[in-house]
């Protein structure tokens, strides 16, 4: 198994491009179900949990055909299965969000259950609540979802208790072929979400209410839908916002190109506040050091407040700081296993309930580390990249499946870090 090996204590320095946002690619892929033709996306991250999904449909019988390392066409003319197989589906939770274009246009599916995972037990309630409001039956029997809509769904007045991003996102998809107009309130407003919106316009599909938490969607009444234009995917947020926590960590000054800087602006906010300050110029952001890292004080929440897929890297920075910091983490149970592996490396961290307290250190030192989940993995590599001396990260699976190219990038930033397998 590959592990990382860091020698931290190093100034970064340069500029890096930032890649399309996995969570942005995933319901996109997802939705090329929708169609009987071929779509065409590029700007797709080179990571694992996408090559997982286009893996999950082509096991439906898409054809996957990649135009270069970042492109691919799919096409979903001859689908031969609705069947989302255990296999591919506990690899990875979303996977679920083929179950609403796949109900939707087949009027029937099998799909796995996702099951619980590291950070939460992250139930799919609200989905399968929302498909019955919209027609389907649903059954689950031996570790399956199994929904019929044998005359198509209709829409329906759907109210989220909670809001939920794979939610809207499945919704929208089976709205987008059902009869008639399906309202969601409670919708999530995230930039992965517009963006799945816009792809459902580009095929003519109208949709009212984009950006805001009321979405109103007229479905096509079974006919599927085409994609004319090649959708590219939205920068990536939560990678950009994690460069920008490695310069900040490690006082360093360096420049991240095409970003979206409206999707970061919290994490932006939440930089500022701990001493460090900006140059943006249009899809360009440079990063300055704060002189003395401040203390920060977090709660998350969802689009467009501060997003949990930040928390974990934002402790690790908040771990130097000159103050005492506090994150509470409101979208998710048990999404602090980072807390453990950052003490490993010094830091001072408390938990009291989803609270955590971090007490100001005046350095972080190597050691070795277990990666837990996705963003907690990056955590120690910020971690890491502060530390004097070596820092062997494990299980750096978790890494892979949303990070592109990380050790690339963090090298032509001049840090000193490399991937080895064990005992090499
Ligand atoms: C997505 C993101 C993930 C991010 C999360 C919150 C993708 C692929 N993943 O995950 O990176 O951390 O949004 O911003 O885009 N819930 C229920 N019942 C449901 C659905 C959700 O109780 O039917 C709960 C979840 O357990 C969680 C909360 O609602 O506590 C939010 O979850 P949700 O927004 O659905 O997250 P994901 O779409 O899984």
């Amino acid at each position: 198994m590959d592990y990382l090996e860091i020698n931290g204590g190093r100034k970064l320095s340069g500029k890096i491009d930032i890649s399309g946002a996995k969570n942005a690619a995933l319901p996109v892929i997802a939705a090329t179900l929708l169609n009987d033709g071929i779509s065409k996306i590029d700007n797709l991250p080179n990571v694992v949990d996408i090559k997982t999904l286009l893996k999950l449909i082509e096991i439906l019988g898409a054809k996957v055909s990649w135009i270069n390392q970042n492109a691919v066409e799919i096409d979903t003319t001859n689908i031969t299965s609705t069947r989302a197989v255990y296999e591919i589906v506990s690899k990875m939770r979303a996977s679920i969000l083929v179950l609403g274009p796949l109900l939707t246009r087949f009027g029937e599916c099998e799909v796995s259950l996702p099951g619980g995972c590291a950070i939460g037990q992250r139930p799919i309630d609200m989905h399968l609540k929302a498909l019955e409001a919209m027609g389907a039956d649903i059954e689950i029997k031996g570790g399956y979802v199994r929904a019929v809509a044998k005359n198509g769904l209709k829409g329906a007045r759907i109210i989220f208790d909670k809001i939920t991003v794979g939610g809207t996102e499945n919704i929208l998809m089976a709205a987008s072929m059902a009869k008639g107009v399906t309202e969601i309130i409670n919708a999530a407003r995230e930039p992965e979400i517009v963006q799945l919106c816009e792809m459902l316009q580009s095929a003519g599909i109208e949709i009212e209410g984009v950006g805001s938490s009321r979405l109103l969607i007229r479905g096509s009444g079974g006919e599927a839908i085409k994609f004319p234009k090649t959708i590219s995917v939205i920068p990536d947020r939560i990678e950009a916002g994690t460069y920008l926590c490695a310069g900040a960590i490690t006082y360093s000054s360096i420049t991240l190109e095409r970003v979206n800087i409206e999707h970061i602006q919290t994490t932006i906010d939440k930089l500022l506040t701990m001493g460090c300050d900006f140059n943006i110029k249009d899809e360009s952001i440079t990063i300055y050091p704060a002189k003395q890292l401040k203390e920060v004080n977090i709660v998350t929440a969802e689009y467009p407040g501060f997003p949990t897929d930040m928390q974990a890297q934002f402790m690790a920075v908040a771990s130097i700081a000159d103050g005492e910091s506090l994150i509470e983490e409101r979208l998710f149970e048990n999404r602090f296993m980072h807390v453990s592996e950052l003490n490993r490396l010094g830091a001072d961290i408390w938990l009291k309930g989803n609270t955590a307290a971090i007490r100001p250190v005046d350095k972080l030192y190597g050691a070795d580390v277990m990666a837990t989940d996705l963003r907690a993995s990056s955590a120690l590599v910020l971690a890491a990249l502060a530390a004097q001396g070596t820092t062997r990260i494990r299980r750096i699976y978790h890494l892979d499946r949303g990070y592109d190219n990380l050790e690339g990038k963090l090298k032509k930033l001049n840090a000193d870090i490399i991937r080895k397998k064990e005992n090499s």
